[in-house]
């Protein structure tokens, strides 16, 4: 995050407070949320993409502060299950700022959508067409549709989070003619408001050609409708899936270069097809948020095995971040609490759960004298860490606090052991 910085001390500071005060006040583990940072990248997005529509994709880290975060930055908010809805609805966001993603929206939720007078529904599927066709028609409305296209990109990432090559199970397939025929059955029936194309081709994306080849391949669809239809679609949404840092491997472009790549081939590929450049959205979660959090946690012990490496074992684990465990993600982390002179040793942050998998930080350099006692912060974590977070070995979820002026105040409250009891009522 911007704001974190080392203090004359030594300790960590976020938002202008010190960890070791944050620790002390709200407990470990903690994921510590730099508001003035997520803040900053939300306007990042918003003037980069001046002119198109940034919905910040809520799956990544949603709860009902962050939720008016990006409504007061005058973002939109993607949001793809009931639940993900529900939060939107009772933080007050505007309704038709919302998209709803989902590759099998459920009957109840399509109605709820419908009734709150969701802006755009991201249609997947020709079952969901007839649903939502079907909920249109019994009440009254139509609803704004945009329809999910596969492009056919490999997006280079882990194959989970690729989501545009043909054999996986999301969108209508643009080479198989399945995504034509969506379009055209919908302007047929006339009883859904088609108003645009959507693709996504993955998520912590680095190479921005994916995005030009989904462009291009979405645009001449677009063509192609317009031929067959006389309809010139006015939207076009990009999806998401821009990388950030996790390591200082990783190179991420700016929202300013990526605005200015994808704009400019949105505006070339529609010239070479005489169509009007669509009003444009994207969909970022992981950029806006991914970088302004770090969860902190507390070292429990501390082993040398055989002097291959040292296990530095700390009081969360794979429940609070499983994504080292379920994508091989690399982390980094550093001492919190304090500096010291100590030399590097090569050292595996680990967690407190039964499976020797419960990797939080594969690889680190850490001091030689890190004992039981002290900090450790996880930077980068706050996209898809506490969004996928589990009770694995009923261990309760860490709170979130957010931070600014040296100011701070806790957004999600810590689970209890009460908390989970509370469901086990066998
Ligand atoms: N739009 C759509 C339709 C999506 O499916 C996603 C992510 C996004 C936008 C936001 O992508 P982002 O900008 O955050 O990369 N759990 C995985 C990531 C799964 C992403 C799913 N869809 C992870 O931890 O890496």
């Amino acid at each position: 995050p911007r704001t974190v910085s080392r203090s004359s001390s030594g300790d960590l500071e976020v938002g202008g407070k010190s960890v070791v005060e944050l620790a002390a006040d709200y407990g470990t583990p903690a994921y510590l949320l730099d508001e003035d940072d997520l803040r900053a990248r939300c306007r990042d997005f918003r003037d980069a993409f001046a002119g198109a529509d940034v919905f910040y994709a809520g799956k990544s880290f949603l709860c009902k502060a962050v939720v008016r975060i990006v409504e007061e930055e005058g973002l939109f908010l993607d949001v793809c299950s009931g639940g993900e809805l529900a939060v939107a609805l009772a933080a007050g966001f505007p309704p038709e700022r919302l998209g709803f993603h989902g590759n099998n929206k459920s009957v109840s939720e399509l109605q709820r959508a419908l009734d709150a007078g969701v802006g755009r529904i991201i249609v997947d599927s020709f079952d969901e067409i007839s649903r939502l066709s079907d909920l249109a028609e019994k009440s009254g409305k139509r609803p704004t549709v945009l329809i999910r296209v596969t492009v056919g990109v490999e997006a280079h990432t882990h194959e989970f989070i690729a989501t545009a090559h043909e054999d996986q199970k999301f969108g209508f397939s643009l080479s198989g003619g399945a995504a034509f025929a969506a379009a055209a059955r919908i302007l047929d029936e006339d009883i859904l408001d088609l108003r645009g194309l959507h693709s996504h081709i993955g998520s912590q994306i680095f190479d921005t050609s994916g995005f030009e080849v989904s462009a291009r391949r979405i645009l001449e669809l677009q063509a192609q409708i317009r031929d067959a239809r006389g309809v010139e679609l006015p939207e076009l949404d990009l999806g998401g899936g821009f990388g950030i840092a996790y390591t200082t491997q990783d190179q991420p472009s700016t929202a300013g270069d990526l605005a200015k790549r994808i704009i400019k081939i949105v505006e070339s590929e529609c010239e070479l097809a005489s169509l009007r450049v669509p009003k444009l959205s994207i969909e970022p979660g992981r950029a806006i948020v991914g970088p302004a959090v770090l969860t902190l946690y507390e070292v429990g012990t501390v082993k040398d095995v055989d002097g291959i490496r040292t296990y530095v074992s700390v009081d969360g684990g794979m429940s609070d971040n499983i994504r080292t465990a379920l994508y091989d993600a690399s982390y980094s982390a550093t001492m919190a609490n304090r500096s010291s002179a100590a030399e590097p040793i090569l050292a595996r942050v680990v967690g407190k759960h039964c499976e020797s998998g419960d990797i939080v930080v594969k690889d680190e350099f850490l001091p030689a004298d890190v004992q039981p006692g002290d900090l450790l912060a996880v930077p980068g974590t706050g996209a898809y860490c506490r969004s996928m977070a589990s009770n694995y070995n009923h261990v309760p979820r860490p709170p979130v606090v957010a931070v600014r002026d040296g100011a701070a105040r806790v957004i999600v409250r810590r689970e209890t052991e009460d908390d989970l009891l509370a469901l086990d009522v066998g």
